[in-house]
Formats: C-alpha cells, structure tokens, sequence
C-alpha cells in the first residue's frame, strides 16, 4: 500500500524554499542558534544530526527572520516509514529553537507553520516530532499519537559473549541489511547511518555468528539523549539478548532500556515470557499535513476530521497491542529522530 506519491525507496529531496538559510552566512546563525539554545551545556548538534548536517544530508534547517535578524529556527527532513501494511512518508521536524529575547512572540508556532508547508510540499502526510516542551506544540496543533513498546530489561548474566564487539566502520553493510529487513524502518540514506553508528554517545554492539557472519547488532545512546537505552536493533530475541548483556556488561549498567516497534513481536513476546513488563507509548507528536494522502489509507468508519484520521493512520497510543486493527504504526528509531 502506499500513499500519495511515495516513490519506492528514493530518499525525498526537500525543495528549494524562501524560508531555508539564503546563504552560508545565515546558516551558521541559524546553527549557532540551533546549538546555544538546544545544546547549551555540552555536545554538538552537527555532530548529532547528520540527517542535517552532514555532507550529503536530505534534511535542512528553516528560518524565521525578524528585522534582519534570525529569530527562530528548526531542522525538517521528509522520511518514509515502512511498515508490514505500507508505507507512509513523514515530515520530521526537531531542534526547534526561538532565541531567548524573541520568545513569546509567534516565532516557533509561524517556524512550525514554515516546515509543514515545505513537508507537505515534499509530499509528506503528516508532520512527526519528539517534544521536549508538548504544551508548546499541543498550542499548535500537534497530538500524541502512534506507539512504541518500551522494555526494561534487568542485569543480564551470560557467561559467553565472546561473539559480540564493538561496531566497526566495515559492519555498515551488514547492519544496513539487518535494519532494512526489519518489519518497520525508515528508509534513511546509508549515508546518514554511517555518521550515526560512530556518531557521540553512541554505543553500537555488533553480534557475529559461529561463521563470522553478522546477524544483530543494538545502539545504546545519542549524543545526550537515550541513556542505557537501547533505541535501534535487529535480530532474534536471543542475539538481542546476548547484545544488551555485552552492552551492560561494557558500561557497567544495572538495568538497560530496549524501544522496539509493535510489529517486533518475537522480541516482545521473548522477553515477556522471561518476565520484561512492556510499557505501550506514544511514538511521538504529529500533525496530519495532506488528510487526503491519510484518507487513502484511512477505514471508512474513520471520522472525517483531521486528527481522527491522523489517529487512524499512526495509531491510538493504547490499541495497537490490544487490537493489532489499526491500519498503519510507523516505526522510526532513535538515530532517525531529529
Ligand atoms: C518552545 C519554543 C520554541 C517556543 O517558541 P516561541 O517563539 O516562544 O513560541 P510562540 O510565541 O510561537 O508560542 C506559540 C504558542 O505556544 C505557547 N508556548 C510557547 N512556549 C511555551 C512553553 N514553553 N510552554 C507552554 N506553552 C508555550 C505560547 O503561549 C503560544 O500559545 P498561544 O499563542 O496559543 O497562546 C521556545 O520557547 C524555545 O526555543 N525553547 C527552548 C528550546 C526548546 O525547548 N525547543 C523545543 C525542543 S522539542
């Protein structure tokens, strides 16, 4: 299934926009901002969002200006999200930003506004970001919706972990294979994976079997965000399990966060039986940007309104574990957060 005019797995270009940095100079005001106000006490957010910021990057910064000054900015790249029922293409929006004297002035709701225009330009069907501040974008019209599964997974004893190591810039293949393969993923350039698996903060464990052959591998940490959380993997439930042992073991954690999608049942339903408590969430904030292209995929009970439709495509945070009959959970990890 897919919806509107999704173009298989070509990454979507975001287009030229009267809004986007007009040249260097207000690109480094922009990151500038982006970093004083996000990024204030350590880290760097170049370094953190190669989906931005690297050579190569399919996303980019927007603007609002104010008397010749940039007042406001954010990050936006169009990604499309797979799932076992089809694929929906996201706007991603993040590092959201007004610069502290110009506050309360319209800045971030007009900046929002600015994004969603040149998503839904990029043929995105809705807008998707992780709140730090959810009043702020409840203001401007952004819902809680969709559903991630959060494990907490106690110390785990293995004597044996010599088939697990550390990723290595030669892994990259393998890894993308095992993330493509898996039931929801996004569809990020290989590019963009590279900068993220030997990104700050990152802890990428690989998993070999007995013939060298890679077959899971799980990142723990972003930058400073995801701590003992482990917020992309693939493989069985038991190489996943070998993997958080490895990772525990090298950082010294009690316990450690696994985030997984609801189509990744063989996990969920492993770690239940040995006793794991899943804690069903919401996968983020969004804003439908083309009813249209969600209507397609919407079922005809569906309500007409904006938001109900949203709720149909990317899922009540409560029903998909209950009921499995929404149409549509994308999944999209934490290296795709923005
Ligand atoms: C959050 C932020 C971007 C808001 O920018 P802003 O330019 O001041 O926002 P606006 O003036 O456009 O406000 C739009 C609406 O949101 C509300 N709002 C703004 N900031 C808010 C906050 N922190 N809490 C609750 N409501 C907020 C405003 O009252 C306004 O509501 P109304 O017009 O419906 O009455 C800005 O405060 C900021 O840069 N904060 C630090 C960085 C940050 O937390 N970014 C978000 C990361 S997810």
């Amino acid at each position: 299934m897919n919806i509107g005019a999704v173009p298989g797995a070509a990454p979507a270009i975001l287009r030229r926009s009267a809004a986007a940095p007009a040249n260097a100079r207000e690109r480094a005001q922009a990151t500038a901002l982006v970093q004083a106000v996000l990024r204030a006490e350590e880290g760097s957010v170049v370094a953190e969002q190669p989906a931005i910021w690297s050579a190569g990057a399919t996303g980019d910064l927007r603007v609002r200006r104010d008397g010749g000054q940039i007042a406001a900015a954010a990050a936006i790249v169009a990604r499309d999200a797979v799932t076992p029922r089809g694929r929906i293409r996201l706007g991603l929006i993040g590092c959201v930003a007004t610069s502290p004297d110009a506050r309360g002035r319209g800045h971030g709701r007009a900046l929002l506004e600015i994004c969603e225009d040149d998503l839904r330009a990029a043929g995105c069907a809705a807008a998707l970001l992780w709140a730090d501040v959810p009043e702020f974008y409840s203001r401007c019209g952004y819902e809680a919706c969709g559903a991630e599964v959060v494990l907490t997974i106690p110390k785990v004893d293995l004597p044996d972990l010599r088939a697990c190591a550390l990723y290595r810039p030669s892994y990259l293949g393998a890894l993308e294979c095992l993330r493509l393969a898996k039931p929801a993923h996004s569809e990020r350039p290989r590019s963009e994976s590279a900068c993220h698996f030997g990104s700050p903060g990152a802890v990428v464990a690989v998993h070999r079997s007995p013939s060298g052959t890679i077959n899971g591998y799980a990142a723990l940490g972003r930058g400073s965000d995801f701590i003992g959380t482990i917020h992309e993997w693939a493989g069985t439930p038991e190489v996943v399990l070998t993997l958080v042992a490895f990772l525990q073991k090298q950082l010294e954690l009690s316990e450690t966060f696994l985030v997984t999608s609801v189509y990744d049942e063989p996990l969920g339903t492993f770690l239940q039986n040995a006793g794991v408590k899943p804690v069903l969430g919401p996968l983020g904030m969004a804003k439908a940007l083309d009813p249209a292209a969600l209507a397609a995929i919407a079922t005809p009970a569906v309500g007409s309104d904006d938001s109900t439709l949203l709720r149909s495509v990317l899922g009540e945070p409560v029903a998909p574990l209950c009921t499995g009959t929404v149409p549509l959970y994308p999944h999209l990890s934490g290296f795709d957060s923005i």
